[in-house]
């Protein structure tokens, strides 16, 4: 029996960085069907600026997508793909992990950096009700409901006791906005105390931020509000090398997306020089929630490895190897079966 998974390559560096890891994953033997499809910013203007059905149809009958960036027109144009894709499947968390990675230098290498972030991805200012009060004065609409908080703070706790992770810090700014933010924390609250073998702290963004680039060792689990998630989330990336080696998950009741959490690259695109390790790492977790934890291990040890060694690194991160280069390396690794 093969596995069934929607393949969204997106557009810019995402159909490289996608046909690399499609290989890598080949290669642990892991039986996958995929159903390629394009979903790009011209796909959407064709479609009249929503998610076309097909790419919904594919996910509703796989319930399992790898998807690379799709880009978004600045101040004006459709929406984020990602945001809509979230909202349309109800992909309510979003999941990344980030540790320290052997072989990168970062402002960080000598401290072990080990953070999963859990931003609550469907409301709050990505909501997305803007209105024009009059002429030149914006409204923006923050919306925080209890059922969502309570559905990413359980989300966040299920998986911190799973893993034996030790401390969830719930991350908020309801000294400023105590009423939206308040009712995000008082949920986290409630769903810590069923989860007494857990620490619970909590935290400012702004102090978040600053501990985070002073002290990163202690923190363990972070639990955010939609855009207190996207910016610490990026921060996060920053301490251990950047965008393009840190994997995400958007999961809900009955699909998981799983996405690199770079953009499209349109700098270097089409260069083959787009590192493909955000999206291969992307691919460990989807493999690991297929049930095939052996394959996810062997991956993600042989990316660890040709890191290691240094000798098949792309640019971005102090080398000179090209996207394939990069994925051959990661291959042979794998067969070798580390
Ligand atoms: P970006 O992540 O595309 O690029 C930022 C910088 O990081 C660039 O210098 C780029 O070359 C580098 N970079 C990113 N990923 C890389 C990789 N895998 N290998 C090597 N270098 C890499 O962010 P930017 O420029 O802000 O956004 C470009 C477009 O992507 C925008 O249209 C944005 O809306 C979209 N975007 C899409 C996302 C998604 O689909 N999940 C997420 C973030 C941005």
């Amino acid at each position: 029996m093969s596995y069934q998974v929607t393949l969204l390559p997106g557009d810019g560096i995402g159909p490289e960085v996608a046909q690399a890891t499609v290989r890598a994953v080949e290669a642990t033997g892991v039986p996958i069907e995929w159903d390629c499809l394009e979903l790009s910013s011209k796909t959407l203007e064709a479609h009249g600026e929503e998610i076309p059905e097909y790419v919904i149809e594919s996910l509703e009958r796989t319930r399992v997508g790898l998807k690379g960036p799709v880009t978004t027109p600045i101040a004006g144009g459709h929406q984020s793909v990602n945001v809509m894709l979230r909202k349309r499947l109800e992909l309510f968390a979003n999941v990344r992990p980030v540790r320290s990675f052997p072989g990168i230098r970062s402002r960080y290498s000598d401290v072990h950096i080990d953070i999963v972030m859990f931003r609550e991805n469907t409301e709050d200012l990505y909501a997305g009700l803007e209105n024009e009060v009059i002429r030149d004065v914006i409204t923006s609409l923050k919306v925080i409901t209890r059922a969502a908080s309570l559905r990413i703070a359980r989300f966040a706790f299920e998986w911190a006791r799973k893993h034996n992770r030790r401390r969830v810090h719930a991350i908020h700014k309801a000294n400023i906005m105590k009423l939206g933010d308040g009712l995000f924390l008082r949920c986290c609250r409630e769903v810590a105390q069923d989860y007494p073998e857990i620490e619970y702290k909590e935290m400012i963004v702004d102090n978040t931020a600053m501990q985070l680039v002073m002290r990163p060792e202690i923190f363990d689990v972070l639990l955010m509000p939609n855009l207190y998630g996207d910016i610490i989330s990026d921060l996060v990336a920053g301490l251990v090398g950047g965008l393009g080696i840190v994997p995400g998950a958007n999961i809900g009741e009955r699909h998981a997306v799983f996405e690199a959490v770079h953009g499209s690259a349109p700098d270097i695109a089409g260069k083959g020089i787009a590192n493909p390790t955000a999206l291969m790492q992307s691919a460990v977790l989807m493999l690991a929630h297929l049930g095939e934890t052996e394959a996810a291990r062997r991956l993600q040890s042989a990316i660890e490895w040709v890191y290691a060694e240094g000798k098949y690194l792309t640019p971005d991160v102090g080398g000179t190897a090209g996207t394939a280069e990069f994925t051959d390396a990661v291959i042979r690794q794998i067969q070798k079966g580390t």
